[in-house]
């Protein structure tokens, strides 16, 4: 009897702290809380971004966007990417809340603001992956050959595209 009076109390203690965190995360899944604290992804996202030089700018995603292409940019994104794999960063749900945003500065960009991305033509990202985003954390992928920049724009494009 006792056992189970302490049980119901050890319960009673435990169980509300996970319950109230998955609310929390069911209710926004696009907020982020650590340390006690609720951050909410930035947009519109202020810039201030070297631009690529005119002959990038007009480039165009030469690759469909297949299955197979967005699913090779997702594993680029997520697991494979070098010098560090981009979701550290820019977060798991590519809304710039990656594990390292609170040492940022500037912050990674969010993806999920379609105000902020949508008007970045492919060739500025493409040029930005490839070189860098001097004086930022954002590193040059130079190891990472056209096509796979341009899987990985595929997949960077989806989210704030949620309806495709
Ligand atoms: C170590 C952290 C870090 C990693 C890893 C990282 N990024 Fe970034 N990224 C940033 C930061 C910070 C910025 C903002 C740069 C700025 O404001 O100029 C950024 C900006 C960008 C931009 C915006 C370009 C623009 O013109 O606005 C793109 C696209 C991008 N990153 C793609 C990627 C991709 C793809 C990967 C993985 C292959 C990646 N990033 C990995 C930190 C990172």
């Amino acid at each position: 009897m006792k056992q189970k009076i302490l049980l119901w109390m050890v319960l009673f203690i435990t169980l509300p702290a996970p319950l109230a965190w998955g609310w929390t995360l069911v209710a926004h899944p696009e907020k982020k809380v650590e340390g006690g604290l609720e951050f909410e992804p930035i947009c519109p996202q202020f810039r201030k971004t070297q631009q690529a030089p005119e002959e990038y700018l007009k480039l165009k995603n030469p690759l469909p966007p297949s299955h197979e292409n967005i699913f090779a940019g997702q594993t680029l994104f997520h697991f494979d990417a070098k010098p560090g794999p981009c979701r550290v960063c820019h977060g798991i749900s590519g809304n710039g809340l990656g594990f390292l945003f609170r040492q940022l500065s500037p912050s990674p960009r969010n993806f999920t603001c379609s105000q902020t991305v949508d008007p970045l033509p492919d060739g500025q990202l493409f040029w930005i992956i490839r070189n860098g985003s001097p004086g930022t954390a954002m590193p040059a992928f130079k190891n990472l050959d056209e096509d796979q920049i341009w899987q990985l724009i595929h997949y960077i494009r989806h989210f704030s595209r949620k309806e495709q």
